[in-house]
């Protein structure tokens, strides 16, 4: 396990934590997690279900608070107290569920929340064209070419989906872009679609994290990579540090195979 030297007059990483340890009642859901997010780079969060991933990103997020350790935004202390926090501070997160209102364009759902208006008191309206406009141009910058922004979102495919989610958040200026599991209800080619759009996000300049189960995936994107275990920390590698092989097979959890593999040979020969 390593811990990279910090470099004299580096900017601050935008997310740290460090040996950040998170409760539900006396459930331990983490103990002792180290993770570094640096402008322009991808960090990949692995483990198995159950392993801690979710709750790592909600910390991150502000959906839930650290018990123990410490999580810093861009070298300051920090306790989000909730999404909005988040936000405020340039934390986006796409969620695995992504909250879409799949009837509504795909331009209305590029802008919920945060709607801009033309016009003042009794006149004021929703910019529609410009709402239009801008999502037209903001997915074509990520390189998504929609043939019509007006269809609903429900009708895109899951990765469209995802790239739409991850083209608003670079459009709202987030500088870290928190991603669960993106690719995991994807097939291969549309996988690697929304792992071009992770590569585009982390080109402009954002930091981003990726949660996947999938090792492929991570190598293709990442230049870090932390392991999950139960909720404690297998491992964590820098990309020069690690080829897929190896990440690969920590992932399968390696050494635990060979011990099944043996247990079961055991249980034959008896
Ligand atoms: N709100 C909660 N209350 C109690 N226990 C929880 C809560 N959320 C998660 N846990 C527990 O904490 C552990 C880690 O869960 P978490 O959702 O972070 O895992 P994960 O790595 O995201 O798994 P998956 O791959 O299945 O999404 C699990 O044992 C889970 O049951
Ligand atoms: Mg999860």
């Amino acid at each position: 396990m390593t811990t990279p030297e910090p470099v004299d007059n580096a900017p601050a990483p935008l997310v740290e934590l460090d040996a950040v340890s998170k409760y539900y009642g006396n459930i331990r859901a983490l103990e002792g997690v180290s993770l570094t997010v640096h402008a322009g780079e991808v960090s990949c969060v692995l483990g198995d279900n159950g392993a801690g991933k979710s709750t790592l990103i909600k910390i991150i997020a502000g959906l839930h608070q650290h018990d123990a350790g410490s999580f810093r935004i861009e070298g300051e202390e920090a306790r989000l107290s909730n999404p909005r926090d988040a936000l405020d501070r340039g934390i986006a997160t796409v969620y695995q569920d992504l909250a879409v209102v799949p009837l509504m364009p795909v331009w209305r759902n590029f802008f919920l929340g945060s709607e801009p208006t033309r016009g003042t008191g009794p006149f004021k309206r929703l910019d529609v064209d410009r709402m239009r406009r801008t999502t037209r141009a903001e997915l074509l910058r990520m390189g998504i070419d929609l043939r019509d922004v007006d269809q609903p979102i429900g009708t895109l495919s899951g990765g469209e989906r995802q790239c739409v989610a991850i083209a608003r958040a670079v459009h709202f200026g987030a500088k870290v872009l928190v991603l669960d599991e993106p690719t995991a209800a994807l097939g291969v080619k549309q996988s690697g679609v929304v792992l071009k759009y992770v590569a585009a996000a982390r080109d402009a300049g954002l930091g981003v994290v990726l949660i996947t189960h999938n090792p492929h995936h991570a190598y293709l994107v990442g230049d870090r990579f932390v392991l999950l275990k139960r909720g404690t920390m297998a491992g964590s590698h820098l990309r020069s540090e690690i080829g897929l092989d190896e990440l690969t097979r920590q992932m399968a959890g390696g050494s635990e195979l060979d011990e099944l593999s043996h247990e079961l040979e055991r249980a034959q020969g008896e």
